[in-house]
Formats: C-alpha cells, sequence, structure tokens
C-alpha cells in the first residue's frame, strides 16, 4: 500500500472527542523517545506530520491523522518518562489507557520498543496488560539503523526468549528505521490486510 494522502484531524485528550469510530485505526504506543511519531511521519513521508522532538514527553495527546481518506493512524503519548509531575504522568496514563482499552475501531496497536535496548520491564508487563485484555498487538524494534545486522538479530532472539518465558506464542514483529525508511512496506502492507478485514 502507499500513502497519497495524509491529514491531521484532531488532538484531544478525551475517547468521546476522538473521530467517530467508523474507519479502521492504528495507534503507536511506547516508551517516551522510542520514536513513535518519527514513525508516523517516514510511514507517511513528510517529516512535519507528527510532532518529534529529541527530549523524551513531546507527544502529549492522543493525535489522529486520516491516511487516504479511509483510515487513522494515531500518536499517542509515551509511557515511562520519570520528569513530568506525577500527578499529570497519573493523569495521561489513565486517559491513554483508556483510549486503548475503549476504541471499539482501534484493530492494531503497534508497541515500539527500542532494539538498541535489552527487554524492559515496562514494555514487558504492559503487553501483559494487552494480552489479559485482549487487545490486540504487534511489537516494532525502532531505530534500527543504530545496530549492525549481527547485534541486531541478537537482540530479537533475546527478545524473543525473553517473551516466550510468559507468551505461549510471539506477536508479529517489524523493525523500522525512520532514517533510512526501513519497515515501511512490511507496515504498510500489514495494516492494508488488516484493513480489508474491518
Ligand atoms: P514522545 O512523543 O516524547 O513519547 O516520543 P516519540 O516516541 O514520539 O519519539 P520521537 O519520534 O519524537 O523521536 C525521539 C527521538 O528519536 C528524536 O530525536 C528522533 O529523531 C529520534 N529517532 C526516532 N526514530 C529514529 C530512528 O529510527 N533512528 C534514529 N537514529 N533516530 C530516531
Ligand atoms: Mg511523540
Amino acid at each position: 500500500m502507499k500513502i497519497t494522502a495524509a491529514e491531521f484531524v484532531v488532538s484531544n485528550s478525551e475517547i468521546s472527542k476522538c473521530p467517530a469510530p467508523d474507519k479502521p485505526e492504528y495507534a503507536f504506543i511506547g516508551r517516551s523517545n522510542v520514536g513513535k511519531s518519527s514513525l508516523i511521519n517516514m510511514l507517511t513521508n513528510n517529516k512535519k506530520l507528527a510532532k518529534i522532538s529529541g527530549k523524551p514527553g513531546k507527544t502529549q495527546l492522543i493525535n489522529h491523522f486520516l491516511i487516504n481518506q479511509y483510515w487513522y493512524l494515531v500518536d499517542l503519548p509515551g509511557y515511562g518518562f520519570a520528569k513530568i509531575a506525577k500527578t499529570q504522568r497519573e493523569k495521561w496514563e489513565r486517559f491513554v489507557v483508556d483510549y486503548i482499552l475503549t476504541r471499539e475501531n482501534l484493530l492494531n496497536l503497534f508497541v515500539l520498543v527500542d532494539s538498541r535496548l535489552p527487554p524492559q520491564k515496562i514494555d514487558l508487563s504492559f503487553m501483559e496488560m494487552l494480552g489479559e485484555n485482549r487487545i490486540p498487538f504487534s511489537i516494532v524494534f525502532t531505530k534500527l539503523d543504530k545496530l549492525s545486522s549481527t547485534k541486531a538479530q541478537k537482540a530479537l532472539q533475546a527478545y524473543k526468549n525473553e517473551m516466550l518465558k510468559v507468551w505461549e506464542s510471539m506477536p508479529p514483529i517489524f523493525s523500522s528505521s525512520s532514517v533510512s525508511g526501513h519497515g515501511k512496506e512490511k507496515i504498510l502492507n500489514y495494516i492494508e490486510e488488516i484493513n480489508r478485514t474491518f
């Protein structure tokens, strides 16, 4: 699939103000700074669509982007960022979790993990929460350009080994680089496949 049109629709912290749930929707989640907004820009060939920053905590709201007039990409705030006030953090973690658990047209959540890091507890427990709530998700290993292919292979295997201690089987796994564009075709084809089921 090729993306020929991508436009910003709305940002908010209330599910009731999100666009009507009448189109297929895909959201991106993961630790702050993992590259969620960058991946959305890479997939849509638009460096200015989602706001990115070298400092974690940039995306603070639920951001809807309409793609090819037919489906939504959603940029979410990251989790695990210590430097914002605890009360504020709890407030937005709540609305992000509410969004994930109640958004009826959310067909797949992409959980982004930094391919340079060993499996992080915060990501593993987040995915366990998704599993318990039967939220369909896949994993994207980001920033692949920062690793040699041997190291990337090893990191991926280590991640699988860790997850298979808890999971019976692995969810779909992708890898990406917002610098080289690696992963674009596979991720978009996967979305296209799921769109057909809507
Ligand atoms: P929050 O909105 O704060 O939760 O962060 P985010 O997950 O949206 O991350 P964002 O896309 O803003 O990127 C964070 C930093 O990582 C920026 O400096 C990006 O340029 C950098 N970055 C993101 N993706 C990649 C990638 O694939 N490769 C490299 N080398 N850098 C990346
Ligand atoms: Mg962001």
